[in-house]
């Protein structure tokens, strides 16, 4: 038997994935099942829990299985997640009184534009570094309280529970024995206050929370329990758990300040590290909490697009035009330019740096020869454009040039839009040798909890770069792709008033 692998949860989006990673990073196992998108509504984006829960324990046991053939020893287990997304259980029998809502979801937007009107964007980003929109959890939780019956009393004589996907995954993996979060997902809800790492009873009482709900807050490499018996064929410490986008910045090294990751997923998310100082964006970018190791807080600023990966999709399974999410880089890189065709991606609408819920998708530019290469490449282009945005909202903020982008996620695969990234954002863009930097970080943070590791900084030395892609346009050429961009998101914006 080999010694000391970690077993990754990886819940996404669309997709819950098990990883098994042998103590210096290398991946030996993996699993991945997809779930059902539930659309009840224009603007609202649901998943149904047990589907969630289901595809957890299966992909789970198929990487066990996997290990188990090749003689691999797994430890322990870290978990990490899309953020946001809002459940509620009843503690008693663990079931959930509504579906997931999903962090894209906005049928609280115009609750949003109340509170903002009514002047409390100060304070919920004083307190949790956030701005007032639909995609955090808070408003999506009073939601389920106003909307199942009886919930609000039951929450509030303490019956039920409220989690992010890892708190739920945590309590059905411990059989209900745990019901706790960690500091990054925690700093997602607009109920947490990050500087005093506690919830904040302010925030609480702002958008109708109870106490009673809220899960534990624990440290990213913590003691979070053993599985319950019945689940696998041994009982597996849990050591590990941080949101995705968190989990993804310690996969890919981002651990000194300074350091910004991207990961292009089905939104895509940018995180710069601030280290111990928590920097308040004047350019519309969140702070949040970048990690929590053994009682030590790194800050991060960061921005968040909607729409990456998703659009992609969309080309895949909307309309149909592609049949392989690969085939979109050979019909961007077969023109020579964009003719004029410019997407903006707004199906959920916009988030940093406009954070406009209302906004939706478009196309510009179509003429009689406009083909399915142009529409490809311009929704490629469409993300790249996106990470422009934040990356020059994020120089603002933090007044240094950064050094490199390191990028991962699915469209890290394409090389195409990593040049074309780099093209615009006339900076150095590196992708390491594995890419499933959030599994990784997940799988890391349970070795730093199991002894594998002795702190974050060891993990760093583990990363390797697979490829760098550093700018061949000009100045006069970008600044003509760009200003294209801005007249296509300034149509998307106006067309919203
Ligand atoms: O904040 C939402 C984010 O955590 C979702 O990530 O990878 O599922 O798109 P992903």
């Amino acid at each position: 038997m080999s010694v000391g692998h970690i077993l990754a949860i990886d819940q996404g989006t669309t997709s819950s994935r098990a990883m098994i990673f042998s103590p210096s990073g290398h991946c030996v196992a993996v699993a991945q099942q997809e779930f059902r998108q539930i659309f009840p509504q224009d603007g609202w984006v649901e998943h149904d829990p047990e589907e969630i829960w289901q595809s957890v324990l299966n992909v789970c046991r198929e990487a066990l299985g996997q290990a188990d053939e090749k003689g691999i020893d797994v430890v322990g287990i870290g978990i990490t997640n899309q953020r946001e997304t809002t459940l509620v259980w009843d503690r008693q029998t663990g079931r959930p009184l509504f579906n997931a809502i999903v962090w894209q979801d906005r049928r609280t937007a115009d609750w949003c534009d109340q509170l903002k009107q009514e002047g409390y964007e100060d304070l919920v980003r004083e307190r949790s570094g956030l701005l007032l929109d639909p995609y955090f959890s808070a408003t999506k939780l009073r939601w389920i309280l106003n909307h199942v019956d009886g919930a609000r009393a039951r929450a509030e004589a303490g019956q039920l529970a409220f989690g992010t996907i890892d708190s739920f995954l945590l309590w059905r993996l411990t059989g209900g024995a745990v019901h706790a979060t960690d500091v990054t997902n925690a700093s997602r809800t607009m109920l947490y206050n990050i500087y005093t790492e506690q919830w904040d009873t302010e925030l609480l009482d702002l958008f109708g929370i109870p106490a009673a709900v809220l899960p534990e807050v624990r440290d990213c490499a913590a003691d979070y329990g053993l599985t319950e018996k019945r689940l696998f064929r041994q009982r597996l410490p849990i050591g590990g758990m941080a949101g995705d986008q968190q989990a993804a910045a310690i996969g890919q090294g981002c651990i000194e300040p300074g350091m910004i990751k991207s990961t292009y997923g089905t939104g895509c998310f940018i995180l710069l590290n601030t280290g111990k100082q928590a920097y308040q964006s004047q350019n519309r970018l969140l702070t949040t909490i970048a990690y929590r190791v053994q009682g030590q807080t790194s800050y991060a600023i960061e921005g968040s697009i909607f729409v990456a990966g998703a659009a992609i999709q969309w080309l895949r399974d909307g309309i149909k035009l592609v049949s392989i999410a690969a085939d979109v880089e050979g019909l961007a890189g077969s023109l020579d330019s964009n003719r004029g065709v410019y997407m903006v991606p707004a199906f959920t609408g916009l988030g940093a740096p406009h954070w406009d819920p209302h906004a939706r998708g478009a196309i510009f530019g179509l003429t009689r020869d406009t083909g399915i290469a142009e529409i490809a490449r311009a929704t490629l282009e469409s993300v790249g454009y996106q990470t422009y945005d934040l990356m020059t909202a994020m120089q603002g903020d933090s007044k240094t040039v950064p050094k490199t982008l390191r990028v991962d996620g699915g469209m890290a695969a394409n090389n195409w839009f990593l040049q074309f990234l780099a093209n615009l954002l006339d900076l150095p863009v590196e992708r390491p040798k594995v890419t499933e930097t959030t599994a990784l970080g997940a799988a890391y943070l349970a070795g730093v909890q199991l002894g594998l590791f002795a702190s974050v900084a060891d993990i760093c030395n583990h990363w390797e770069r697979d490829a760098i892609f550093t700018s061949q346009l000009s100045q006069t050429e970008r600044d003509k792709l760009l200003k294209g961009w801005q007249k296509a998101l300034s149509r998307v914006l106006e067309g919203d008033n």
